[in-house]
């Protein structure tokens, strides 16, 4: 461990973010009535440019009128090579009420683009007397984005959140695909004539992790766009958590219960993570460093490892 201690990413569930653009007002009440965590109103990329002002009013009515209960409710702005972006952020924050908890800024690319946005965002706090702190939460999701991802990581302490954008990502960095996120046909090892198939998101996943750990930042899986392939999603899903991530994006609401399944620890998984820090006890009160738990090596690093599977698992009981 460095003499700087690692911070600790925000306490908060974050299982499943479930999206729905601003221009479809039917979705309001659905999304808020769902098992997601997190609610994302879209005014960005599923949202026509010619909806764009529409879509911003039906957001700010949603969010004053809905009963969102205990959810993160977030709004995706546009990004910042539009015209709309300022608008969002200025009618957000003047006319949408405390409810508000974060805003979701897409395309970032650099450090100073959330720099821009955070003197916006506290410039009209100071001026309209907002007693709650809006919290940022940006999309990686090109070149420039993840090649600058450690100081976009540190660039405010309104960020509490960053998701990879498979698709835009993927556009941005000329990968040949076409699916928002999973298994890519082409990407694969020969061994023997026989295909293995390797997951070309995992570098960007693992430097976001790197990047978001680093700074107190929590890490989020982002689009599955086949909604109709379950065991697609699943499996995306698990290397997300295995990889650090804390949570993955639903665009249909079936996919928020594959979600929170597998980023909610497993019975087993927590079990057996209590049974490694009471044989560590017990190694501890025996004077030692390691021991042996079902034939495998335990010693300090598992203490650490098993806790964070029990403070997840005890953050989403708690909430
Ligand atoms: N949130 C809440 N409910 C949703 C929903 C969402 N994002 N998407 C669909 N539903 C509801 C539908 O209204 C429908 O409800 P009903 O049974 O009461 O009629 C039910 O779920 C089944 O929907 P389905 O018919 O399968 O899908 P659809 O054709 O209505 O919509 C999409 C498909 C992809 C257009 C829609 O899911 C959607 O807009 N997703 C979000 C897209 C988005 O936000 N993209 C930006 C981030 S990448
Ligand atoms: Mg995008």
């Amino acid at each position: 461990m460095s003499f700087r201690l690692q911070p600790a990413a925000p306490a908060r569930p974050n299982r499943c973010q479930l999206f729905g653009p601003a221009s479809n007002t039917k979705l309001f009440a659905k999304m808020a009535a769902s098992a997601a965590d997190v609610i994302n109103i879209d005014l960005e990329d599923s949202v026509a440019p010619s909806d764009k002002d529409m879509a911003r009013a039906n957001a700010i009515e949603a969010i004053n009128s809905i009963d969102w209960g205990k959810k993160t409710l977030s709004v995706r702005i546009n990004s910042l090579d539009t015209p709309y972006w300022y608008r969002d952020v200025v009618d957000l924050l003047e006319q949408a009420g405390e409810r508000l908890d974060q805003i979701m800024i897409p395309k970032v690319g650099c450090a100073e683009d959330i720099y821009a946005v955070d003197a916006l965002v506290t410039a009209i706090e100071a001026a309209k007397g907002r007693k709650k702190r809006i919290a940022f939460e940006v999309i990686i999701e090109s070149a420039a984005g993840i090649a600058h991802v450690e100081a976009i990581a540190a660039a405010s302490p309104r960020l509490e959140a960053m998701s990879l954008g498979a698709a835009d990502f993927a556009a941005s960095m000329g990968m040949q695909t076409t699916g928002i996120g999973g298994t890519q046909e082409n990407y694969y090892m020969l061994h023997e004539g026989q295909k293995h198939w390797s997951d070309p998101w995992h570098w960007a996943q693992a430097a976001i992790v790197a990047a978001c750990r680093t700074h107190g930042v929590l890490p989020v899986d982002g689009p599955f766009g086949d909604f109709s392939d379950d065991e697609g999603y699943i499996a995306q899903a698990k290397r997300s958590a295995t990889l650090g991530m804390v949570g993955k994006w639903a665009i249909h609401p079936k996919q928020i219960g594959l979600a929170n399944d597998v980023f909610t620890p497993s019975e087993e998984a927590v079990a057996e993570a209590r049974e490694i820090l009471a044989a560590m006890e017990q190694a501890k009160a025996n004077g030692e460093g390691a021991t042996v738990y079902k034939g495998r090596l335990v010693d300090i690093a598992s203490i650490k490892q098993a806790e964070v599977i029990v403070a997840q698992a005890e953050l989403i009981a708690a909430s």
